[in-house]
């Protein structure tokens, strides 16, 4: 188990130790995105580890002028808009794009392989990081997206190739710099029909997860609200489907079907309630899980109100129950 955005935000130590700015410039310090990864692991004791960083540090890396405004997500200067823009996404060396983020893998790694726990390298999807380039910031319906999704589909496609190349190379860099699995954030994915989806982005996806194959380590295929998805996800590749907390992990099952393990997905305003309301619903999610092939975690990340001593308990409540953990306890 852990928990997704388990650095940041509603831990005290995150705050003291980054300061104010960009988290774009606290990204690019090794020793402090390291420690930033690790402090959830020291205060929550979850079974992974999250590097810290973003889905846009790639983009942001070859200079396309992204930057994060606190409290609102992404913004762009100049958005995608037309076929030039295509040259300012030129491929991502990782080493020299991004070598402060394989510093961050390797300092975080140092400390984590002897304890046993796992580090989580990541990336954003080809559609959720287009969502962000094409609209210029975050947004609510995606209609510069899907205009141009729909109104010009071969730059469309070469776009979300080329974002293709990047989360791949990105990802593939981090497993070779210490990562033991990775996970794709298509957090906005759900904002598809099945038909626009599978047609217009699940060819880009499939290309990253087949261009991982061969590192051998668990991919995770994660995505908000993308229950009518479920299905057309799990083709894509990965070997892990996170479920948002609007399907049950039970009828997330039957979707996604034989051959894949289930993440998630307690509903990250639950941790908001009394506990014993966050308790039962901890245990439905373990029960409908079904014990093996699941990792649990929230259906999407931590708010940042949450309070940190309900994450905690809730680490502890899913170790004593859970089966997989009183096998592999260190
Ligand atoms: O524990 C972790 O998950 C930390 C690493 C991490 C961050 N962003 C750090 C961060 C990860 C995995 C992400 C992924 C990410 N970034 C996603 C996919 C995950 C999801 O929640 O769906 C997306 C869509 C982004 C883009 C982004 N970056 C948004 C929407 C925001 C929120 C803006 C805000 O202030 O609420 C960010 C900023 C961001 N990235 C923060 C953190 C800890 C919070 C702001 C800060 O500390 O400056």
């Amino acid at each position: 188990m852990w928990f997704m955005r388990q650095a940041g935000r509603s831990l005290p130590e995150y705050r003291a130790a980054r300061g104010d700015g960009s988290i774009l410039d606290a990204i690019r310090r090794p020793e402090l995105a390291a420690e930033l990864t690790l402090q959830p692991v020291r205060r929550y004791g979850v079974d992974a580890a999250i590097l810290f960083s973003d889905i846009v540090v790639p983009v942001a890396a070859v200079g396309f002028g992204v930057e994060v405004e606190q409290g609102r997500g992404p913004v762009v200067e100049r958005p995608f808009r037309h076929r030039a823009d295509l040259a300012r996404l030129r491929p991502l060396g990782p080493e020299a794009d991004t070598g402060y983020v394989l510093e961050a893998v390797r300092l975080a790694t140092r400390e984590l392989d002897p304890l046993g726990i796992p580090l989580i390298g990541f990336a954003g999807a080809p559609f959720t990081v287009a969502s962000y380039l094409v609209e210029g910031g975050p947004s609510r319906v995606y209609a510069r997206t899907k205009a141009l999704m729909h109104g010009d589909p071969a730059l469309w496609s070469q776009l979300l190739d080329a974002l293709a190349d990047m989360a791949l190379a990105s990802l593939r860099s981090q497993v070779l710099a210490g990562a033991s699995a990775v996970q794709l954030f298509d957090s906005w994915a759900g904002a598809l029909s099945p038909a626009d989806y599978e047609r217009s982005v699940l060819p880009a996806t499939s290309k990253v997860f087949a261009g991982l194959a061969d590192l051998g380590v668990p991919r995770i295929h994660f995505g908000v609200g993308t229950g009518e998805l479920l299905a057309l996800m799990a083709g894509a590749g990965a070997e892990v489907v996170g479920v948002d907390w609007r399907v049950p992990l039970d009828e997330a099952r039957r979707r996604v079907g034989p051959g894949h393990a289930l993440q998630g997905n307690l509903d990250p305003t639950t941790c908001l309630a009394p506990w014993d309301v966050v308790e039962a619903q901890t245990r439905d999610v373990l029960e409908r899980g079904g014990g093996t092939g699941h990792v649990f975690n929230l259906g999407h990340g931590v708010l940042p109100e949450t309070d940190p001593d309900v994450l905690a308990r809730i680490v502890e409540l899913v170790h004593e129950t859970s089966p997989a953990h009183a096998s592999t306890r260190r």
